[in-house]
């Protein structure tokens, strides 16, 4: 490892994208902190594979962040903490307004204090609403149809209000759909409970769910299911490590989407799933959930162009099959 590389805290480095990050970071030769409530996060991951420090602990907790800057020397904050149950939002705002906005402004204003400003921050496509076009570009209207995408969007908010008056640099990244597993099998998707696709219809073929629910088949798409962009998670990895490097080279506040720009319909990822998995997999089918835009497809050119940024794994089959390793692994 360069000695000379800074040391870096990644809120949220116990759970899935986070964990990822972690590993991309220490690849490429940075000390990294994981501070992480293991509310959703996992110990074990951060003891047994990543090996890096882990401060149990809540970004809502101004004197211990005030303590944590104290005691270290951190060039930047990889902000990847947050509640993402789309429907518990709708059911229990506050507690996501309380984690996702009063959290962060917390850990931005310990940031502040501290006189740290570089931020990598995890937003979301639920930003962007209802697309009126596809791709999604980055200065699409935003217009989230639930708390949690409105809590994503205020975050954003609150960081271009922050460059304007503190100078405080920030990357922001709208992810679409993270999907799959490192590839050597070490780290993987482990939601509890889990709402994603992929490791819902995986947990599937594994025999722990009886079938996979289709919410919606008369979509005015090929199929009559609902279309996603699919980002494998090491992507998303790479993306957050190049992110990083801007901010540390002097680059701008800047936002992007992170997305491989083509979609794959509910029937697509399950035909791919049987061909990774040789296993028949029971579907129902049921009725549209509401809220659920027929097509999310991202461009990810601002990323290319500025960050060069490219996909390592855009196809289905290896989004899935990582994914697969990783569960049949976990579930062993
Ligand atoms: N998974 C996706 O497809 C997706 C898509 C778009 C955006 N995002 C965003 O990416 C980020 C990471 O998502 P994920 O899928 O890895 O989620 P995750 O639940 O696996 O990871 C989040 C981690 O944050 C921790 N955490 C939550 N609140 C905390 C707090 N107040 N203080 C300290 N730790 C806290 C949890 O314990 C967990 O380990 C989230 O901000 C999410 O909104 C995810």
């Amino acid at each position: 490892m360069s000695p000379e590389k800074p040391s870096i805290l990644v809120t949220g480095g116990a759970g899935y994208i986070g964990s990822h990050t972690v590993l991309a970071l220490q690849q490429a030769g940075y000390e990294v902190v994981i501070l992480d409530n293991l509310v959703y996060g996992h110990r074990e991951l951060v003891e047994q594979v990543l090996k890096v420090e882990l401060v149990v602990g809540d970004t809502g907790d101004r004197p211990l962040l005030d303590d944590l800057f104290k005691t270290r020397n951190f060039a930047a904050v990889m902000h990847f903490s947050a509640y993402a149950y789309v429907g518990e939002s709708v059911t229990d705002p506050a507690k996501y307004y309380r984690n996702n906005v009063v959290g962060t402004l917390t850990l931005l204003e310990a940031m502040l204090a501290a006189s740290i400003n570089k931020f990598v921050f995890s937003s979301t496509c639920a930003t962007y609403g209802v697309p009126e076009v596809i791709p999604i570009p980055e200065n699409h209207p935003q217009d989230p149809i639930n708390p949690y995408g409105a809590t994503k969007l205020m975050v954003e908010r609150i960081l271009a209000d922050f460059d304007v008056a503190y100078n405080f640099k920030s990357v922001r990244f709208r992810y679409f759909n993270a999907a799959g597993a490192n590839p050597d099998g070490l780290l993987g998707e482990d939601h509890n409970p889990e709402t994603h696709l992929i490791p819902l219809i995986l947990l599937t073929a594994l025999g722990k769910r009886e079938s996979i629910s289709i919410f919606g088949t008369d979509y005015p798409t090929s199929d009559g299911t609902c279309i996603r962009d699919y980002i494998h998670v090491n992507d998303l990895a790479d993306a957050h490590v190049l992110g990083l490097e801007y901010l540390l080279k002097g680059g701008d506040s800047e936002i992007f989407n992170l997305g491989n720009g083509s979609g794959f319909s509910v029937r697509e990822v399950i035909a791919a799933a049987e061909s990774v998995t040789g296993v028949s997999i029971p579907i129902q089918e049921c009725d549209r959930r509401p809220g659920d835009p027929p097509v999310l497809i991202g461009s990810s050119e601002k990323a290319r162009n500025i960050l060069g940024w490219r996909s390592q794994y855009p196809s289905i089959q290896d989004i899935v099959s990582h994914a697969w390793q990783w569960h049949q692994k976990r579930h062993k």
